[in-house]
């Protein structure tokens, strides 16, 4: 990663990163003027998907939840610009990206500073015709060899000790046959211990206990997490 001063703060660059890079392009208003959006993911907040020449990336703003979101609904507190949540996840999916763990290639980060405060964002690489896994299975199931893969996906992640801050079925893409993570807002790489891993995937099985509440169809039964604790364990055993 490499960073570019700015007049309000940093552009963070990667090997993936064109040239012509400006911090307008970390604007929707820069890519709607050239009828560039093809697409949206709307969840709490709006992703866009982007077209650059034959690339499509995905344009994230960092947002705040919860009781400060209301009033301050996307600034953070700077703290050194290795601090920030776009410049933090652009490094972590670079390692990972040059590792070959699948996560989407980092394109670049951007920094606006003012004041104390920071506001950011994050380009990377679209994954291609990739659904998350509450999608997928509001229409159709996974074999068990899909449920045994991609845990034993997620235990190769935490075998090289990537905590993942918000692991759950939203945040699990499916592209063809291969598994991918995605959202490493405030992950880091962690002395692998049973604790947290633990605690990871306790969030998954949440997440998928409380989407099929919202949705009773979803096809998630407790058989599939068991076959997902067994391709796990294979990978990554804890007691
Ligand atoms: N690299 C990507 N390739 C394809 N789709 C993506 C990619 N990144 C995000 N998405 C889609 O956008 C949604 C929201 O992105 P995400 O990074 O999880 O942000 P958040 O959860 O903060 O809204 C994802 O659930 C997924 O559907
Ligand atoms: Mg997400």
């Amino acid at each position: 990663m490499q960073l570019i001063k700015t007049a309000a703060g940093y552009l963070a660059t990667t090997d993936a990163t064109p040239a012509d890079i400006t911090p307008k392009w970390f604007c929707k208003a820069f890519w709607q003027q050239r009828q560039a959006i093809i697409g949206s993911s709307k969840g709490r907040y709006t992703t866009w998907f982007v077209q650059y020449e034959h690339q499509q990336w995905v344009l994230r703003h960092y947002w705040r939840g919860g009781l400060v979101g209301k009033m301050n609904r996307d600034a953070y507190l700077y703290s050194g610009i290795h601090r920030t949540r776009a410049v933090a996840e652009l490094q972590l999916l670079e390692r990972l990206h040059q590792q070959g763990m699948p996560v989407p290639k980092p394109i670049a980060a951007h920094v606006a500073r003012f004041g104390l405060w920071y506001r950011a964002d994050l380009l990377i690489e679209r994954i291609a015709d990739a659904r998350d896994l509450v999608a997928i299975l509001s229409q159709t199931s996974l074999t068990d060899e899909q449920w045994q893969r991609l845990g034993a996906q997620i235990g190769e992640f935490h075998r090289h000790g990537v905590f993942h801050a918000d692991l759950n079925a939203k945040n699990i893409l499916l592209a063809g046959e291969q598994f991918y993570l995605i959202d490493f807002d405030r992950g880091c790489i962690k002395p692998p211990a049973t604790a947290w891993q633990q605690a990871n995937l306790a969030r998954l099985l949440r997440s998928f206990n409380k989407e099929q509440k919202k949705q009773p169809s979803l096809a998630f039964t407790p058989q599939n997490w068991q076959q997902l604790l067994a391709g796990y364990q294979r990978v990554n055993p804890l007691p």
